[in-house]
C-alpha cells in the first residue's frame, strides 16, 4: 500500500514554528524546532488495522551534528533517540526511518528534540501501514 503522507507544518507543534526559507521542502513549508530540548511535533495518523507500521521522516539538518528525536505512539516511547544526522545543508533533505506498533484508527505519533539543540527542520512524515493489497481478479 502507499504511505500516507502528513505534512509537519499541519501538524501539532510545540516550541517551533513553521518556516519556508530553506527551499526543497514539500507542502507549503517546514517545521523548525526550538533549539531546546522537549520541543516536538505531533502527527494525528491513521492506520486501518492494527499492526506494524514503517514512519518515514524527512529533514533538513544543516549542522553537523545529530539532531536526535525520540518517537512516541499514543504517548508511549516507540523508538528512543532516532538519529537525524547532518545533511549538509539546510536545503537538502533526507529521511530517517522507524518501524513501530500503531493501534487501528488514529494514532498520535510525536517526534520529540532529545537534545538542547532542538530538532532539525521536519518537512513531512510519510506512513507506510503495510498490509496487503487486493490482488486483481481474486473471488
Ligand atoms: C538556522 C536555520 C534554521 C534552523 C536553525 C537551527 O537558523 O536557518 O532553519 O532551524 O539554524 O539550528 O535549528
Amino acid at each position: 500500500l502507499a504511505a500516507t503522507t502528513y505534512q509537519a507544518e499541519s501538524a501539532t507543534i510545540s516550541h517551533g514554528l513553521v518556516e519556508s526559507n530553506h527551499s526543497g521542502y514539500t507542502g507549503s513549508g517546514f517545521v523548525n524546532y526550538d533549539n531546546e530540548t522537549g520541543s516536538y511535533v505531533e502527527f494525528s495518523a491513521t492506520a486501518p488495522a492494527a499492526g506494524s507500521a514503517t514512519l518515514t521522516f524527512r529533514y533538513a539538518n544543516g549542522t553537523t551534528t545529530n539532531r536526535p528525536m525520540t518517537i512516541t505512539v499514543n504517548g508511549v516511547t516507540a523508538t528512543t533517540n532516532l538519529a537525524f544526522p547532518g545533511t549538509g545543508a539546510w536545503t537538502t533533505w533526507q529521511t530517517a526511518t522507524t518501524t513501530v506498533t500503531l493501534a487501528a484508527g488514529t494514532n498520535r505519533v510525536r517526534a520529540t528534540a532529545t537534545t538542547s539543540n532542538g530538532g532539525p527542520n521536519l518537512d513531512k512524515l510519510d506512513v507506510d501501514a503495510g498490509g496487503t493489497p487486493p490482488t486483481t481478479g481474486r473471488p
